[in-house]
């Protein structure tokens, strides 16, 4: 997986008290920790010593992660947009703002902050679990969780991954299977003629294409259709390895 840092351009690391917050005389860390799992009113607009201390929209402030996000994934015109943990949805009202056209989804546990979300987006937003995603699977052109995870016992964590990948592709000598996570079931999804049953090396995948490293270059297939792209030339050979970066494909040959 390859790591890309889209958040500092909010977030500076700041230094905290942590000994003056354990032992905050009104809101002690273990008070204010009970106070914040409840993810009402305390947690975003009350107190600063339980969390946010009032959370409020600040213009243009998540636009710069919606761009760096934009500019990074391959996104179509108008995609499909999810935010697991969407909060009171200021990211994915930024996203507006880059990609207008974009169809825009966002969930969260917290009935306080939907009801209290950017109003213009509101009808988008729902209350739900990052557990149990209630939309079926490559729905989304673009899956992201700001600050959420973490919150998640690990029990849940495992269940919340799988949630945003939910499928594994195998090449197999019949062809390209489908393993869905959750349901547990295998769906062959391609034959292997439709790549001329060339021996594979590798294989990954983006929310369009399958692409699949062979012994004499590259074969990219369309998810949708099964359109094939055959990039096969004697200088690139053998593909044994392939990693892809947003619009870039590194390929170990
Ligand atoms: C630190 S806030 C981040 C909010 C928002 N992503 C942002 O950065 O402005 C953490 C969010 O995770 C949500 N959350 C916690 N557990 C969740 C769960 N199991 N499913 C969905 N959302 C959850 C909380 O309600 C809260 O909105």
């Amino acid at each position: 997986m390859t790591y890309i840092d889209f958040m500092s351009v909010v977030h500076k690391s700041t230094k905290r008290d942590y000994l003056a917050r354990v032992n905050d005389p009104d809101y002690p860390k273990a008070k204010a920790a009970n106070l914040a799992k409840t993810w009402g009113y305390d947690y975003w607009d009350g107190d600063r010593s339980i969390y946010y201390g009032g959370y409020q929209y600040i213009v243009n402030r998540w636009e710069k992660v919606a761009r760096a996000m934009a500019k990074h994934y391959n996104l179509p015109k108008n995609p499909k947009i999810l935010d697991i943990g969407c909060g009171k949805g200021y990211l994915l009202f930024d996203f507006l703002k880059v990609i207008p056209d974009a169809e825009i989804f966002g969930i969260d546990i917290s009935n306080y902050a939907i009801e209290n979300s950017k109003e213009e987006i509101r009808e988008h937003l729902q209350v739900g679990n990052a557990t149990e995603l209630p939309w079926p699977d490559n729905h989304f052109d673009l899956v992201c969780s700001m600050n959420t995870f973490h919150n998640l016992y690990n029990y849940e964590l495992e269940k919340a991954l799988k949630e945003f990948e939910r499928v594994v592709y195998v090449v197999c000598e019949m062809g390209i299977a489908k393993f869905d996570l959750k349901e547990r079931v295998w769906e062959l999804i391609f034959r292997s003629s439709i790549y001329h049953a060339k021996t594979v090396y590798s294989l990954t995948v983006n929310q369009k294409h399958i692409f699949l490293g062979t012994e004499n270059g590259l074969v990219r297939i369309n998810k949708k259709t099964g359109f094939t792209r055959d990039y096969s030339f004697p200088f690139i050979g053998q593909v044994n390895a392939m990693n892809l970066d947003g619009k870039t494909l590194w390929q170990k040959i």
